[in-house]
């Protein structure tokens, strides 16, 4: 396994190995990898020949107030896993090596990334976009692996992809949960013990609506309440979102049809926690 610093670099290697034939599989993260990231590694291992991997805090998706600084980092135990999950690159650039001070070309999406996440967090998307198409380019993948656990971040590069024409396969890995049902995240560091306790309830009010839709129940301002009086029971727990949104468009429901996706993002203290499933009817 080998690290690249260089994003030129990182671009000739992966020219080289397209001209010599190889297929190329990506798995972009920002580090502190838990096991979410990798089954997402797993996955891209079995459908390429070479399996590159970036780790980069990507600064322009964080807004004035975020976490940037405070993101958790642990380069030698990511390049310990990585290695174990058989990566063969990691892309792993300066801080200041991927923008220019001066940069001034963006991606937009403009359909999918105002709700949701993109409403507490305006700016975000383009951030995400544009960061992931330089990546794109630099590691001119055959496909790339993504997450549901940020489940508008998928959609929006989807779109990015389809819409763009680049010539890369999207492939979605499901979310990965620790043992008691919190989706994995680098975030969940911040959480003290209690909070850590208290996260579980994003889970359970998704189970709850779940087990409600599977018993007949479709309207969502009822099932949208019962998830509010779950999450209001919990001390700490402060609502930013909880929506249901048509799976593609991200369009809000009042129905529950089928792919409806049910997201929510939970604060606790500054720590924020999101997590969605998709209904199926
Ligand atoms: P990061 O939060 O590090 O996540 C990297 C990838 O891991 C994303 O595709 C995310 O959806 C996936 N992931 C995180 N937790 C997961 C879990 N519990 N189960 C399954 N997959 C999980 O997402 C980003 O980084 C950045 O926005 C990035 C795409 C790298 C652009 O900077």
């Amino acid at each position: 396994m080998k690290t690249i610093k260089s994003p030129d670099e990182m671009q000739r290697v992966a020219l080289d190995l397209k001209r010599a034939g190889k297929t190329i599989g990506f798995v972009p993260t920002m580090g502190f990898l838990h096991e979410g990231h990798l089954s997402l590694m797993k996955l891209a291992r079995t459908r390429c020949d070479v399996l590159v991997v970036s780790i980069f805090v990507n600064p322009t998706q964080f807004g004035p107030a975020e976490d940037l600084d405070a993101y958790p980092r642990d380069f030698e135990r990511d390049e310990f896993l990585c290695a174990q999950q058989g990566v063969d690159l990691i892309f792993y650039p300066e801080p200041g090596a991927m923008y220019s001070a001066d940069s001034s070309v963006w991606v937009d999406e403009e359909a999918l990334s105002g709700v949701l996440c993109g409403a507490s967090r305006p700016g975000h998307f383009r951030g995400v976009c544009t960061v992931v198409a330089k990546l794109f380019n630099l590691v001119q993948p055959d496909l790339a692996v993504f997450g549901e656990k940020d489940a508008q971040q998928l959609r929006v590069i989807e779109r990015m992809v389809r819409d763009l024409n680049f010539p890369v396969e999207i492939v979605r890995g499901p979310i990965v949960r620790e043992p008691d049902g919190l989706a994995m995240s680098s975030r969940n560091k911040y959480l003290s013990e209690e909070q850590r306790r208290h996260a579980l309830c994003l889970r359970r009010s998704l189970d709850l609506i779940t087990s409600s839709v599977s018993k007949g129940t479709r309207n969502v301002s009822s099932l949208r309440k019962s998830m509010v009086d779950l999450i209001g029971e919990i001390p700490g727990a402060e609502i930013d979102y909880i929506e249901f949104v048509a799976d593609d468009s991200l369009k809000p429901v009042l129905e529950v049809a089928d792919r409806t996706l049910v997201a929510l993002a939970v604060k606790f203290g500054k720590t924020r926690l999101i997590d969605n499933t998709v209904l199926v009817v």
